[in-house]
């Protein structure tokens, strides 16, 4: 299968789409919400729109900080395994409205699991 993770999603819209609902997901929940507070949203979508992107093997336009930079400070506030834990759980439940493949949504899983240590800064 040649054609790239990023491709099988769907390209750029769907990325959009996804990051938009995912977020959506994160500040109705209560567990990490509270992370988001002095957040300014457009720009965090934004940012996270890039990233995926370029995780998901499509265009690299992403200028954000590494995930170790960008979470360090949150350590401080308790970020955690459970936190990271319910990321990959809204953002694999967005997938799946989305009509993405269960195998897919297993592969995005893994790379979130792939930055997890840096996002926890270990
Ligand atoms: C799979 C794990 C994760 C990925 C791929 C990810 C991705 C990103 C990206 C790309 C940024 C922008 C960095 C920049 O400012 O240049 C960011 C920032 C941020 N992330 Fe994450 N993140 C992850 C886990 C988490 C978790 C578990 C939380 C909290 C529940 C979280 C909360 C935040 C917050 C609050 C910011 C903004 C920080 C600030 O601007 O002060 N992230 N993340």
């Amino acid at each position: 299968m040649s054609e790239s993770l990023f491709s099988r999603l769907g390209g750029q819209d769907a990325v959009n789409t996804a990051v938009d609902i995912f977020y959506r997901k994160m500040l109705m929940d209560e567990r990490v919400s509270h992370f988001f507070d002095d957040i300014d949203m457009d720009q965090q979508i934004l940012k996270q729109k890039g990233f995926l992107t370029m995780v998901f093997g499509g265009p690299n336009h992403y200028s954000g900080k590494s995930m170790r930079e960008g979470h360090a400070h949150l350590l401080k506030r308790g970020l955690n395994d459970m936190h990271v834990d319910i990321v990959i759980e809204h953002l694999g439940a967005t997938l799946k409205e989305l009509g993405v493949t269960t195998e897919d949504i297993k592969q995005v899983a893994a790379i979130a699991n792939s930055v997890r240590d840096d996002v926890l800064g270990r």
